[in-house]
């Protein structure tokens, strides 16, 4: 069956919309309109939700017109509205939920609410010639937000396995990157500094690593990063650039043994040989490595979305909802901030 799906995604500090076209099986990628106040909020360190929904409200509209126009598709000719109605920052999914009930009235369009959680995952599904997931599978969800291991046993029923007691691991990068006076966001800036340094050279804490279930914290490691900042002279953050290389290593290195130990552990346990990853850490690049070279994990097909779709977009919003195609009643939508997997 063919679709064709406008998604649209605004959970956190981006407005995105895209079309994907569904047909003989496979999802096109039609358009992916995205527009961030990143660096409005870099700035301030971090995002200020405030901010972030009254950009989203400014750019919304053009945003959408911008993924209509790119994929060339009339509005008649969309099979559906799809649209994250949580988890996130309650002000910036009222942007975007709002305007795609509004649209789905007006252009009499089902609508589809999605889990952003479970859309992430989505990114796997994209791309020329790619094998898509088979199921059972293993999903490590690893953003801003969040860090969860689930065990899909097919696209709509999962286990969840476990996830974060405190920080998440892109929160985790972020909040070690402004110790390191990195630009926000953090996680990209960090990783950029580690690719020189040495990962050895600080012995940071990994806790949970070796804890019997699926859990994880990282609030143990970013204080002892804080701890170690803290007890040099100040501006040695500032001239020492081996110091600071290897320090982003080593945090780097840190956060990635943690997640792919967990990673290995529920493959033995669960006796998987499918991997998916999703989530903006997901661009990692120490992380996809680690993962595609560890000896556990070798027998094991390891599906890593392409960079460019690992953070927020509406492409995996669109996606999602066309193998999730639950549509509801406009009226009866409402945003979820805390929506879990
Ligand atoms: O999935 P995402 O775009 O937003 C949430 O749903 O949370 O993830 C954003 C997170 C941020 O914490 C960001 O620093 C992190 O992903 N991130 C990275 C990299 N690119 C994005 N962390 C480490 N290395 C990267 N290359
Ligand atoms: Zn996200």
């Amino acid at each position: 069956m063919k679709k064709v799906i406008l998604g649209i995604e605004t959970s956190c500090d981006e407005t995105g919309a895209a079309v994907v076209l569904y047909d003989n099986g496979k999802v096109k990628l039609l358009s992916n309109a995205l527009s961030s106040s990143a660096s409005i909020q870099a700035k301030y360190g971090g995002v200020i939700p405030e901010k972030a929904a009254r950009e989203q409200l400014k750019s919304i509209i053009p945003v959408i017109k911008e993924a209509l126009s790119q994929s060339q598709i009339k509005t008649d000719e969309l099979s559906a509205i799809a649209v994250t109605y949580g988890p996130g920052l309650i002000g910036s999914l009222l942007v975007g939920v709002e305007t795609a009930k509004t649209l789905s009235f007006v252009w009499d369009k089902p609508l589809i609410p999605i889990n952003h959680l479970l859309a992430h995952f989505y990114a796997n599904w994209i791309g020329d010639g790619i094998t898509i997931p088979q199921f059972p599978s293993l999903g490590l969800l690893v953003s801003g937000g969040h860090t969860d291991i689930v065990l899909f046993k097919n696209q709509h029923q999962y286990n969840y396995l476990g996830g974060t007691r405190d920080d998440a691991s892109g929160e985790c990068f972020d909040k070690c990157a402004r110790l390191l006076n990195l630009d926000y966001p953090g996680g990209p800036n960090l990783s950029k500094l580690a690719t020189n340094g040495d990962p050895s050279r600080f012995a940071f804490p990994r806790p949970m690593i070796n804890s019997n279930n699926f859990e994880f914290s990282f609030s143990g490691l970013k204080t002892a990063v804080a701890n170690l900042v803290l007890s040099q002279k100040p501006d040695k953050l500032f001239k020492d650039s081996v110091f600071k290389a290897d320090l982003a290593a080593s945090i780097e290195e840190a956060i990635c043994d943690i997640l792919v130990e967990k990673t290995v552990k529920a493959v033995k346990r669960f006796k998987i040989d499918q991997i998916m990853i999703a989530g903006g850490v997901a661009a990692n690049l120490r992380l996809r490595k680690k993962l595609k070279e560890n000896p556990f994990l070798t027998h094991a097909k390891l599906f890593i979305p392409p960079i460019s779709l690992c953070t927020d977009n509406a492409v995996t919003t669109a996606t999602a909802a066309i193998f999730n195609d639950n549509p509801i009643n406009p009226l009866k939508l409402e945003a979820n901030p805390e929506l879990t997997l």
